[in-house]
């Protein structure tokens, strides 16, 4: 019998991935771990959430690292951990809202893994991380002043990744079919070019026209 669609792209996706892992960025509330979960069980990859293994390795929670040894502790080992986790090979690795505004952590994943940035509508991001207490960032008298002046810092970062996907409200699976169409395909224009391209030509898709002919 053959594979379904949905396998056969899923296998499609993972050769093209030639043993990358698939990164996830975005602020707190994007839904980086539940669509990371999703994404893998579809992928057939194992799923690896950065902020488990950060706590795992200190053996204390976010809130506790920030709160006895401050955010600077926090981010160091953030840095440490997705360095070793990015030489595991092919997985969904779901990473912590500031993990991409590190210029290391992000080169790491821009050289090693395809980036998916998942972004939502502001009032989406506040009601769901409102569902949870355990950001310290958001430990705030106003929340929401923090959750702006945080998306002004980092969107512009976060806009570096391979691919953008909207994280829209309403079931997972709507978000993990728009992930996995959207790199699929870039995966797909991304083989095509590097088929095409002559050796050595600069990787955009509009280089200058050579002059003087
Ligand atoms: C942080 C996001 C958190 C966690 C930590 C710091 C951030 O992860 O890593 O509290 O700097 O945005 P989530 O994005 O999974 O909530």
């Amino acid at each position: 019998m053959s594979a379904k669609p949905d396998e056969s792209r899923a296998r499609s996706i993972v050769d093209l991935l030639a043993g990358r892992a698939v990164v996830l960025v975005g602020i707190m509330g994007a839904g980086k771990s539940a669509i990371g979960r999703r994404l893998a069980e579809r992928l057939n990859l194992p799923f690896v959430d950065a902020d488990t293994e950060i706590e795992a390795a200190a053996n204390m929670t976010i809130p506790e690292m920030f709160e006895i040894h401050g955010e600077a502790y926090f981010r160091d080992g953030e840095r440490r951990v997705i360095t070793r986790l990015l030489s595991d090979g092919p997985q969904v690795l779901s990473t912590g809202g500031g993990a991409f505004m590190n210029d290391e952590t992000r080169s790491r994943i821009k050289a090693d893994s395809l980036s998916i940035w998942l972004y939502a509508d502001f009032d989406i991001l506040m009601e769901r991380v409102r569902r949870k207490a355990n950001r310290p960032l958001l430990k705030s008298p106003d929340p929401e002043a923090v959750m702006r002046a945080l998306l002004e810092e980092r969107n512009p970062v976060y806009a570096q990744a391979d691919i953008s996907v909207e994280s829209r409200d309403g079931p997972h699976d709507v978000v993990v079919d728009a992930v996995v169409s959207s790199l699929h395909a870039h995966l797909l224009a991304a083989a095509g070019n590097s088929l095409h391209r002559p050796q050595g030509a600069a990787d955009t898709a509009s280089a200058p026209e050579p002059t003087g002919k």
